[in-house]
């Protein structure tokens, strides 16, 4: 669903779109040397590919799963199998939220973890 971010429930979301994100986080990568691929699928198989491709090609993944997050176990597995540093990121901060959104099944693979500080968080996960 982040493809609609801008216009989906901005009191949570915040109004920027993701292109606009997408752009704070390939402005942050430059002056470190770091060319920023983005891939956006509301398909889960897609998520999974994408995660596949990175493997022996991309340094790190940072990876904001949306709903997945809370329960796609393919994702878990894509992202164990990628060696490298993995970072979640997450616009809002999900253990403030709606019980079912506690568990992450992408926190047991990542590295690290940057949630609640909006579109600020595509920045912090570059430097990360
Ligand atoms: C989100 C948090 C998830 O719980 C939610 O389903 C999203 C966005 C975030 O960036 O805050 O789609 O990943």
């Amino acid at each position: 669903n982040l493809n609609l971010l801008g216009q989906r429930e901005p009191e949570i979301y915040g109004r920027a779109t993701l292109d606009e994100h997408v752009a704070a986080a390939i402005a942050a990568g430059a002056p470190l040397g770091l060319t920023i691929e983005h891939r956006q699928s509301n398909h889960e198989g897609d998520l999974v590919d994408a995660i596949h491709s990175a493997r022996g090609r991309a340094a790190a993944i940072i990876i904001n799963a949306g709903a997945f997050t809370h329960y796609a176990w393919s994702l878990h597995d894509a992202l164990a199998a990628f060696d490298g540093p993995v970072v979640e990121l997450h616009l809002s901060n999900p253990a403030a939220r709606e019980g079912w959104r506690h568990l992450s099944v992408v926190s047991p693979v990542a590295t690290g973890v940057i949630t609640g500080f909006g579109g600020l968080g595509y920045r912090l996960s570059v430097e990360a």
